[in-house]
């Protein structure tokens, strides 16, 4: 670590930290550097002098925060040669406080996620590697300190007004809209959310749309309910709604626009705007799931829910993408006329909002700065990751397959050539699965004139291992095309 380094973590430090008073904000950030980088070895701090002039804070205030360090023994100064960390007692000082170890080298973390992590090309897994434990587990233990034990205490509201807050932050800025935080319920999921609208919009029969190829998990909930699905194709711009002008008594419209799901197709404004009008002709909802729409930073992706001024939209969002999938932590946006309904049921079938002791936590590391933080780092981790993906494809793939125009996305549907039999996509998935791997079917994802091939996640993966897992699918491929191939042609 050299001087820059230092200067650039230190920077960043005290444009987050929430402490006022600017000595004790010096002191707090340079010890959370100490502790984040684990120093095992001795760090010469720049003078006082360097510092405040670099930061342009007094050399004063610099001299006391360098003091505080020294008296909590995690420096020490000697005059005339400068500041110096003590080497191994910070790794011991952190053990101390806690039980808890975290892994202290990023290999060990990798190490740990392999085997969890690492499916082949797993759809919907996000990267979790690069997650900032540290920072999490430090946003913990004051979550802890700040709040006791309430915070283990059951919540029946409509989840925490810090992170509903925070949430309304986000969405306002990132998605442009204009949400208010008492339009917040906080469940533990997608999942969840679509069946409150099952359980407080709809009656059986109802008619619900939804794209063609459609998101199965949700398609399969509404199924379980008794809707009546009527599932609409989907072209360059999204779902076709000027094919479903003759439907009538249309309950709700289930759309993923930022990034159509499986096919990675952003929905273009004029479309989003014609599915705000039909919905507003045939008083309906709009069921607007907005899963990974923060991922990839796509221009051009307002979400529906700013276009709407009927308050027709109910909005899903969901941490599953962002932070863990394990959190188990989504939130819906709703109009005003159903927040009660919608948190009363949430609270039948749950009992209470997700783990108000999580909610903190959570609340807690976006306030700290620490989300934006991580997803800034996550939207260049995968953008690299979508490039390396197509490149790879286009080396190896692409003599089978083919992919259509859409936007980055964490998943991409690979469409098989003419050439290639449709058989193929059974016989090469039960291939894929004697050598344990697990590849998932593009066909599954169509109610109507499906398509064969497959969807591959690839989110989960650094480019290394994208190249690793191309090659495999390629050598599958080769090998079970000719098999099929005698089979059909003997
Ligand atoms: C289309 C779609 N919606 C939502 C989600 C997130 O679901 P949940 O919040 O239930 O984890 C996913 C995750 O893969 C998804 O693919």
């Amino acid at each position: 670590m050299n001087n820059n380094e230092f200067l650039q973590r230190v920077k960043n430090g005290l444009k987050h930290s929430s402490e006022r008073r600017l000595t004790l904000k010096v002191f707090q950030v340079i010890k959370n550097f100490l502790q984040e980088s684990d120093y095992i070895q001795e760090f010469k701090f720049p003078s006082s002098r360097f510092l405040s002039e670099s930061l342009g804070i007094s050399r004063d205030t610099i001299e006391k925060a360098y003091e505080l360090l020294e008296n909590e023994k995690l420096v020490y100064r000697v005059k005339g040669k400068g500041t110096f960390s003590i080497p191994s007692q910070i790794p011991r000082t952190i053990q101390e406080e806690s039980n808890f170890s975290l892994p202290e080298q990023l290999i060990q973390l990798e190490t740990l996620f392999f085997d969890q992590n690492l499916d082949f090309f797993a759809d919907g897994m996000p990267e979790v590697r690069n997650f900032p434990f540290k920072k999490w587990y430090d946003t913990e233990k004051l979550a802890l300190e700040q709040n006791g034990l309430n915070i283990f205490l059951k919540d029946n509201t409509q989840g925490l007004p810090l992170l509903r807050q925070e949430i309304a932050n986000l969405v306002n800025t990132q998605r442009h809209s204009r949400v208010q935080p008492e339009n917040i319920l906080i469940v533990n999921s997608t999942q969840q959310a679509l069946y409150l609208c099952g359980r407080v919009l709809f009656h059986p029969n109802d008619r619900v749309i939804m794209e063609n190829p459609y998101y199965s998990n949700a398609s399969h909930l509404f199924k379980m309910m008794g809707l009546n699905i009527h599932y609409c194709d989907i072209d360059a711009q999204g779902l076709m709604i000027e094919r479903c002008h003759h439907l009538t008594d249309i309950k709700a419209i289930y759309v993923t626009p930022a990034s159509q799901y499986p096919t990675g197709i952003q929905m273009s404004m004029q479309r989003k705007k014609e599915i705000v009008a039909y919905a507003r002709q045939q008083n309906s909802f709009i069921i607007e799931d907005d899963y990974d729409a923060l991922l990839l930073n796509r221009s051009e992706n307002d979400a529906i829910l700013g276009l709407d001024s009927c308050q027709r939209t109910i909005y899903i969002g969901s941490f599953s993408k962002y932070i863990l999938p394990s959190l188990r932590m989504s939130y819906m946006i709703l109009p005003s006329a159903l927040v009660d309904a919608f948190t009363r049921y949430r609270n039948y079938i749950d009992g209470s909002a997700p783990s108000q002791y999580f909610q903190t936590i959570l609340g807690k590391f976006m306030q700290r700065g620490y989300y934006a933080e991580y997803l800034t780092q996550m939207q260049r981790i995968y953008h690299e990751r979508y490039e390396a993906f197509i490149f790879y494809f286009h080396q190896y793939l692409s003599e089978f397959c083919f992919i259509h125009e859409h936007s980055p996305a964490m998943q991409v549907a690979c469409y098989f050539k003419e050439n290639l039999p449709d058989e193929l996509e059974e016989s090469l998935v039960q291939a894929a699965a004697l050598k344990n791997i697990s590849l998932t079917r593009l066909s599954q994802f169509y109610a109507q004139h499906p398509s064969y091939g497959f969807v591959l996640g690839f989110s989960s993966l650094n480019p290394t291992e994208i190249k690793s897992c191309m090659l495999q699918l390629h050598g599958l491929i080769t090998t079970e095309l000719k098999r099929v191939n005698n089979i059909i042609v003997p």
